[in-house]
């Protein structure tokens, strides 16, 4: 297991203790209370986060606060030998939003994937995400010209935005 301390990256910890690690399995329980939090109107389903976990656990992080819990995570799917990958999710507790935690599990995950010699990388955001958009811009993500209508489904547009590593 690899383990990044969190202050590696631009933004130093409140209390210098959080790292950023690879998920185990036993973080499982507690990554799907903190997926519904950080994605109350759709969360992934329990067996979902398992198979993604058992799909991608090299590129599935989190932010450990140590006894507080976890913070935060980030999911890449990344396909065996590919240059391209999709971020598939990213997310903060509430409480814990606005401290500098969402750009360092981005910046850990770019550096992994850079690593691993990827590309490109793509993301979907919802367009009324000012917050996420924002901080994909600020890390060289661009923006397709429009969302992508009905992608998700009925009503569920996304912006699709893509990083050239
Ligand atoms: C999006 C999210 C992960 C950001 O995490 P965070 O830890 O709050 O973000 P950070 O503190 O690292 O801020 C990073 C950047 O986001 C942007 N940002 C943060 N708060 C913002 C706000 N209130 N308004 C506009 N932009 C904001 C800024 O560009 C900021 O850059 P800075 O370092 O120059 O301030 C978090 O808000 C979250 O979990 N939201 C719910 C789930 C979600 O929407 N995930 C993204 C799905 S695509």
């Amino acid at each position: 297991m690899s383990t990044l301390p969190a202050d590696d990256f631009r933004t130093p910890t409140a209390n210098g203790s959080s790292l950023i690690r690879q998920v185990e399995e036993t973080d499982l329980p507690e990554l799907v209370r903190l997926d519904e939090e950080a994605f109350p109107e759709g969360p992934y389903p329990f067996f979902t986060l398992r198979q993604l976990f058992d799909l991608y656990p090299d590129h599935m992080l989190v932010l450990d606060g140590g006894e507080n819990g976890l913070h935060g995570y980030v999911l890449v799917g990344m396909p065996r030998d590919a240059h391209r990958c999709w971020i598939l999710s990213l997310g903060v507790t509430r409480d814990r939003r606005g401290r500098g935690y969402g750009r360092q599990l981005m910046a850990a995950v770019l550096r992994q994937l850079r690593d691993d010699a990827v590309r490109e990388v793509l993301l979907t955001v919802e367009p009324s995400n000012i917050t996420a958009i924002e901080l994909y811009k600020s890390l060289g993500f661009a923006a397709e010209s429009a969302p992508r209508k009905d992608y998700f489904g009925p009503n569920a547009d996304r912006l699709v935005m893509t990083l050239h590593l």
